[in-house]
């Protein structure tokens, strides 16, 4: 700091101490002056009223120990132009008739919390008192049980606007003892116990008379001496009525009020909305009927709001079943073509589609329509479009998750400046959630606290975020992730940024996806090929043979020309499967003769001898190879004889049977052949056994001579 800048500081510091000093200096010992005009004494060690600064006009006497103010009293006041006394929470107990005599320029009195002093004391203090200036006349919280009928007596050509009683324990009211009040704007009765009041000889200047917080269980008679006609109070704009114990509104309540413009009745107990009962007043603008649902709202009749020049309807927190059986969708508001402002937060709106339409198709007048925390999980089509005044919607705190198509919700809403969705269950928002013109026209769109999934179906919103001039409001810190569960409490704006995890698609991926499908179906043909081999092969061989027989090739020897159809080589572990299985199915059931050598050789011949003479008996030759045969020497000498046979007569004379696959290990050179060279059949169990079967007999009797099948 240069050391003028110093000098201009210290000086500065030092003239602002001399302007403090001076102000302490006037003000008394526990007051405190506030600006030049108001002096506020406070502390219980104060029982007067001290010396006031000049200048002063507002003095505030709270919480002293000031408990009798006599006809001197206010001395120290009276050189000033004192506007408005405020005595508060002080011990009065009291007031020398004359006290106030001089207080000549006295606009407002307040007397509160002054719970010793009798009203009786006061009457008279304030009769006495000069009145050309008083218009505010404040006695609150005092616990007065009543007023005395005549305190306002001594009240002649009177200026007092605004009279206060609240918080007492008035019970009843007689209006007349207000009768001298001439000029009588605002009358306050709140917080009292009021259970009956007698509006009669109420001045007939009031404009707003204000009841709320009493006991009062029906709507007062607001007209003149029971004449239904003549008011009590044709000038009465405003009627506050919240909180009472009114447990029905009469069809005659509202009588005799002819330009009342706000009817308050917020709180009250009633169970249901009569019809046209507010229609009387001609002129009422706004109606508050909040937090009627305590018990139940069970009910409102058709054209309750039966009012031409309503325009405000203010109905939160009834909890109110907007259900067929409690109301009618079609009269409910039919009759109220002015409304611009409709509010029924926390209450059970319908999701039915119809019932919405039929409900507000009449409201075209609607400005401001909020339908927050009233349980909507839809956003009816074709009802806000009707709206072309709208120009403030809010559908705030409801179960909204989606709404497919924007432009049967929002199309044609073009004054609508405010759209507020915030705190629902939106999890994206997308190129059709509102409709074009709407977003450029529109000033701002509450989309906060919604849990948004920040994947890929969220892009388009984020970069429309960014380029659009279109105003989210509270974006982007209320604009959260809520999935996936690593992005979780993320803001959105991140999430835009970060972009890059989400690139477009790319037609690789596309020929990569369609190369892995082939590959699948690909793999999957060759794993049921292995399973189902042996199938295969068999069903091949009786393709070849059906087909080759089809040809109409010449048969060599006639199975006619033999004595057996065929001659079973076997092995003695096959013996059983021979004789039941084969035997059974063969000779019964087909009718091929077969030669057996347990059964059909002859005893005492030799072997070799049996075989060559059988053999030359049998057409064709049915060798069974199992692992068993394979081990055995024995048998497979068998098959060296009836090679020959194959040698003469082609090799549609032999049929080879595998009972079993064979192991390697048993596998001989001379097995080998002969199964690749004789197409050998698999015998099959089960799924394939039928075809086997037909493999089996077909080959059987296939005539001799068909060309060796592998030339076919
Ligand atoms: C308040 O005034 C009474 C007498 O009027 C006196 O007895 C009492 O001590 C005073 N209280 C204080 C805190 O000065
Ligand atoms: C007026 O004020 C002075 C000092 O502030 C005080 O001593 C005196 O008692 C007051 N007069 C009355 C009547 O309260
Ligand atoms: C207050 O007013 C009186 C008389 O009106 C006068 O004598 C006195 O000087 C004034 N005091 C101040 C601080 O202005
Ligand atoms: C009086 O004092 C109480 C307690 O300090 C305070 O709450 C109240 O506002 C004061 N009243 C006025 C009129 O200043
Ligand atoms: C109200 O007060 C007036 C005047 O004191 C009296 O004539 C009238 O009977 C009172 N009304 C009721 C209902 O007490
Ligand atoms: C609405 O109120 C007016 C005025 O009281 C009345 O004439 C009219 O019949 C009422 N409409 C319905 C539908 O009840
Ligand atoms: C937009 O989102 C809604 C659900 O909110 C969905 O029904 C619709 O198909 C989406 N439209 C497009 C173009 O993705
Ligand atoms: C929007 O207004 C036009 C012209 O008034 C009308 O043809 C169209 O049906 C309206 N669209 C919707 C969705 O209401």
């Amino acid at each position: 700091m240069r050391p003028k800048d110093l000098a201009i500081w210290l000086w500065l510091k030092f003239y602002l101490m001399l302007e403090y000093r001076t102000d302490i200096a006037d003000c008394a010992n526990d007051c405190q002056c506030l600006g030049k005009h108001v002096v506020i004494c406070s502390g219980r060690d104060l029982n007067y009223i001290p010396r006031m600064p000049n200048g002063t006009q507002v003095v505030v006497i709270n919480g002293t120990n000031l408990s009798h103010i006599q006809e001197n009293g206010l001395v120290n006041l009276t050189d000033h132009v004192i506007k408005k006394i405020e005595f508060e929470n002080n011990l009065i107990t009291f007031i020398h008739p004359n006290a106030f005599n001089k207080m000549v320029y006295l606009k407002s009195l307040y007397v509160r919390f002054e719970t010793r002093l009798n009203v009786n004391i006061l009457k008279v203090a304030i009769g006495n008192m000069p009145k050309t200036h008083l218009k505010f006349l404040h006695f609150r919280y005092n616990e007065w049980t009543s007023f005395p009928q005549d305190m306002f007596t001594h009240f002649p050509k009177n200026s007092l606007k605004t009279l206060w009683m609240e918080g007492n324990t008035l019970y009843s009211i007689n209006c007349s003892i207000f009768a001298h009040l001439k000029n009588l704007k605002k009358l306050y009765l709140p917080g009292n116990s009021i259970s009956r009041i007698y509006i009669n000889g109420i001045p007939k200047t009031i404009m707003e008379i204000y009841l709320n917080n009493n006991l009062l269980h029906r709507v007062p008679n607001w007209c003149e001496d029971h004449h239904i006609l003549s008011s009590a109070l044709p000038d009465l704009r405003v009627i506050e009525l919240s909180s009472n114990s009114i447990t029905d509104i009469g069809k005659n309540a509202f009588l005799c009020l002819p330009r009342v413009e706000v009817l308050n009745l917020d709180g009250i107990n009633i169970g249901k909305i009569r019809s046209n009962i507010f229609a009387s007043m001609k002129m009422l603008k706004t109606l508050k009927l909040s937090n009627i649902g305590s018990p139940l709202l069970k009910k409102i009749e058709d054209y309750a709001f039966n009012s031409s020049s309503l325009t405000s309807l203010t109905m939160e927190h009834t909890n109110f079943h907007f259900n067929k059986d409690r109301f009618n969708p079609l009269t409910i508001f039919a009759s109220s073509p002015n409304l611009e402002y409709l509010s029924l937060t926390n209450n059970y709106l319908s999701n039915d589609e119809t019932i919405f339409w039929k409900m507000f198709s009449p409201l075209v007048k609607l400005k401001k329509l909020i339908l927050s925390s009233a349980s909507l999980s839809i956003l009816p089509r074709y009802v806000f479009t009707n709206l072309k005044y709208l120009k403030e919607l809010s559908l705030a705190a409801n179960k909204i998750r989606s709404w497919g198509d924007g432009t049967v919700i929002f199309q044609n809403m073009t004054s609508l400046k405010k759209l507020d969705l915030s705190n629902n269950l939106i999890k994206t928002v997308n190129k059709t959630s509102f409709p074009i013109n709407l977003l450029h026209s529109i000033g701002g769109i509450d989309l906060s606290n919604n849990p948004f999934t920040c994947d890929c179906d969220l892009l388009w919103f984020s970069d429309f975020l960014k380029s659009t001039s279109t105003k989210f409001l509270r974006y982007p810190l209320s604009y959260r992730c809520n999935q996936p569960s690593e992005m979780v409490g993320t803001l959105l704006i991140r999430f835009v940024e970060s972009k890059k995890t989400c690139p477009p698609w790319n037609p690789l991926f596309t020929m990569a996806i369609c190369i892995a499908c082939f590959g699948i179906i690909l793999v999957t043909l060759i794993v049921l090929g292995m399973k189902c081999q042996t199938n295969i092969k068999n069903y091949i061989y009786l393709w070849r043979v059906q087909s080759s027989r089809k040809k109409g090739y010449i048969s060599l020897p006639e199975a006619a020309d033999y004595q057996y159809h065929a001659f079973v080589v076997y092995c003695d572990a096959d013996r059983s499967w021979v004789h039941e299985t084969f035997l059974g199915r063969m000779e019964q059931e087909e009718g091929v003769k077969l030669c057996i050598h347990h059964r059909d050789f002859d005893v005492g011949e030799s072997i070799t001898e049996n075989i060559d003479k059988y053999l030359e008996r049998s057409w064709k030759v049915v060798i069974i190879i199992s692992n068993e045969f394979a081990k055995s020497e024995w048998c497979q000498w068998e098959v060296d004889v009836v090679q020959e046979r194959r040698r003469r007569h082609g090799r549609d004379v032999v049929l080879v049977i595998m009972l079993e696959s064979i192991d390697s290990k048993h596998m001989t050179r001379r097995l080998r052949t002969l199964l690749e060279s004789a197409n050998p059949i698999m015998y099959q169990t089960g799924l394939g056994e039928v075809l086997f079967w037909k493999a089996v007999t077909e080959s059987l009797r296939k005539p001799l001579g068909d060309p060796p099948t592998s030339q076919l």
